[in-house]
């Protein structure tokens, strides 16, 4: 049963609460819940977890891409800035869906950039909880392959 690391980085702590116009209303705990059902039917079992350290992101991305067992990221805010969590993923070999809830292209200037991008096998955003999911359905389906 292939195991698949669901990281979630600052600030989703606050999901249910925060700027629900922009994040929706599910909290990370009601993610975590539809997204283990989606990983049921397809045979995956996930490790769902959730750091405001940056240091945390790093040292499960390396566990998980050592181990050659993928990675769903959403980096929140580090997605921007982090070149330690890109480093990370490109170090380990890790293979990387990046996502995020908002369409990040039609917010600030700054979020337009992401640090991971270039080391994901893929990048899905927009799409609110969903963005979980489509990450999932693209792993179990064999999609997300690193073709670099
Ligand atoms: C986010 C987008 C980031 O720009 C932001 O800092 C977050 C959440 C998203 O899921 O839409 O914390 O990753």
């Amino acid at each position: 049963m292939p195991l698949i690391h669901v990281i979630n980085g600052p600030n989703l702590n606050l999901l249910g609460t925060r700027e629900p116009a922009v994040y929706g209303t599910a909290t990370l705990a009601d993610i975590e819940t539809g997204l283990g059902k989606v990983a049921a039917a397809h045979g995956a079992t996930l490790n769902f977890r959730q750091s405001n350290h940056e240091g945390d992101l790093v040292t499960w991305i390396q566990q998980a891409g050592l181990a050659g067992e993928a990675v769903i990221l959403n980096a929140g805010g580090y997605t921007h800035t982090s070149v330690a969590i890109r480093d990370a993923i490109k170090g380990s070999g890790a293979r990387v869906v990046e996502i995020h809830l908002s369409n990040v292209h039609a917010r600030e200037e700054f979020r337009r950039h992401s640090q991971i991008s270039a080391v994901a096998a893929g990048v899905i955003f927009g799409f609110g909880a969903k963005s979980y999911e489509l990450a999932l359905l693209a792993l179990v389906s064999g999609d997300a392959q690193n073709l670099k």
